[in-house]
């Protein structure tokens, strides 16, 4: 029998699911994953599909998520399909689901995996059956152009965690959960502005909180406005592929032709290579061909020996691996060296936090106009507001911070619970709608 007063939050996030418990006295507990030895509180939002080939004449494709499905995929020898970002398709009307060991696979259904997964585990931990929910959405999801296309998405993820087991799940903005996080430290009422960085979105709320709006009760008032772009971390390593990886692997190289020099390898090549799942789309035949007659050609064959490599041993996931280890140490230091080696493939280049920046200058000017659309919306002036409260992954870029520091002074930016805010927010709430429907 389902428990109708548990209050459970699931954020389901681009690159890292939480779900966290609220147990009544105002306290949250997280979930906890293993994950490399360790207890984390991040369920990597990746799906492995492998097939199965039982005793019977029927072929069943068997699914692993979060930390066992990266796992099985490092270990196994006979690599499955490892698919990640799937909530980034969420609003597109043109993908359907996709094509896994010759059957179809729906969008939802893919989706519906991971969220089982998710729950079951949360269910042990908790010791309760869960069936219902308050779920994180973006204000603004990935490719979404218009409100309908939010509203498109926002029909397959319910689809989704309705196939998964749930038999209700309430919405409810990331931005406006991360600040119900950041709300239970108050001791006086504020208005604030949430910056939430994932992998995929950047999401804004401003709104006033705290103990006192509580007691009175919330009102339509206190939500000043939200505001989103679609993009976020994924963005900013699809840019370090295109400006430092994918030259090291021939994509400025020219090859002789005739008379001329051309580019070695068409572009389109190398843009597969900016989504890391879409590598495993490049072993074809048909790449195989244009890749070998490049290097024949190219006047630096070596760095298309590498691609050819990278594709036919299918490194994607490391390669990415190693791009976010990069963007991480930016994040720390000015100087870092981008290093990878895998399999035959040997790449080792310097890259500074101003060439990284660089590179993402258009990320940022669309985030900056995110923010400054919303208060000028809004009508609010940023001495108004009492404090910025930054969290979400991406949340770590100095060049980030420094959209809000410019604007509002570091001495009103506060972080933390990065990868963990939105969930206890959204179990906070879970709790509160509980209580008012009671
Ligand atoms: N130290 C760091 N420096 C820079 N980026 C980081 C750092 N740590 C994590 N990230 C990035 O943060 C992103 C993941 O953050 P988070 O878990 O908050 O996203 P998410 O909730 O899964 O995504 P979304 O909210 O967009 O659905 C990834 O792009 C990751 O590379
Ligand atoms: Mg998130």
């Amino acid at each position: 029998m389902q428990n109708a007063s548990y209050a459970v939050g699931i954020d389901f996030g681009t690159t890292n699911s939480s779900v966290a418990l609220a147990t009544g006295d105002g306290r949250v507990e997280l979930a906890s994953f293993p994950f490399r030895g360790e207890e984390t509180p991040s369920f990597r939002s990746v799906l492995y599909l492998e097939q199965l080939h039982a005793a019977s004449s029927a072929r069943r494709i068997h699914s692993l998520a979060g930390p066992a499905a990266i796992h099985r995929y490092l270990e196994a020898e006979e690599k499955g399909r490892l698919i990640q970002s799937l909530k980034s398709h969420l609003s597109s009307r043109s993908l359907t689901g996709t094509e896994i060991f010759g059957r179809r696979q729906k969008l939802e259904d893919l989706i519906a995996r991971m969220i089982k997964d998710l729950r079951k585990s949360a269910e042990e931990q908790f010791g309760t059956p869960i069936h219902r929910a308050t779920v994180g959405r973006p204000v603004r999801f990935v490719g979404a152009d218009t409100p309908e296309d939010d509203d498109f998405a926002v029909m397959r993820l319910r689809e989704a965690f309705m196939i998964a087991g749930f038999e209700r799940v309430d919405f409810e903005f990331e931005p406006m959960a991360a600040a119900y996080t950041y709300e239970a430290t108050l001791d006086h009422d504020e208005l604030i502005l949430i910056g939430d960085f994932g992998g995929g979105t950047s999401d804004f709320s401003l709104l006033r909180v705290g103990p006192g709006v509580r007691r009175r009760g919330r009102t339509p008032q206190d939500l000043l406005g939200n505001s989103g772009v679609g993009l976020a971390g994924d963005a900013f390593d699809a840019r370090i592929v295109r400006k430092l990886v994918s030259p090291a692997l021939g994509s400025n190289s020219e090859a002789r032709s005739l008379n001329k020099l051309l580019p070695a390898v068409p572009a389109w090549i190398y843009a597969n290579l900016e989504r890391w799942h879409y590598l495993s789309f490049l072993r074809t035949n048909n790449v195989r061909e244009i890749l070998k007659s490049a290097r024949i050609r190219a006047l630096e064959p070596e760095k298309i020996e590498a691609l050819i490599a990278l594709i036919d041993e299918d490194l994607g996931f490391q390669l990415h691996q190693a791009v976010q280890q990069v963007k991480f140490e930016l994040s720390r230091t000015h100087t870092a060296e981008f290093r990878f080696r895998d399999g035959s493939v040997d790449l080792r280049i310097p890259i500074t936090r101003t060439d990284f920046e660089t590179w993402i200058t258009e990320d940022l000017r669309a985030i900056e106009q995110c923010v400054d659309g919303l208060l000028e919306t809004t009508g609010i002036h940023p001495r108004h507001v009492d404090r910025v409260f930054l969290t979400g992954g991406s949340s770590f870029v100095p060049a980030v911070r420094r959209i809000f520091a410019t604007r509002f002074g570091e001495e009103r930016i506060s972080s933390g619970n990065e990868f963990t805010s939105v969930a206890h927010g959204l179990a906070l709430r879970a709790a509160e709608t509980l209580h008012q429907a009671s």
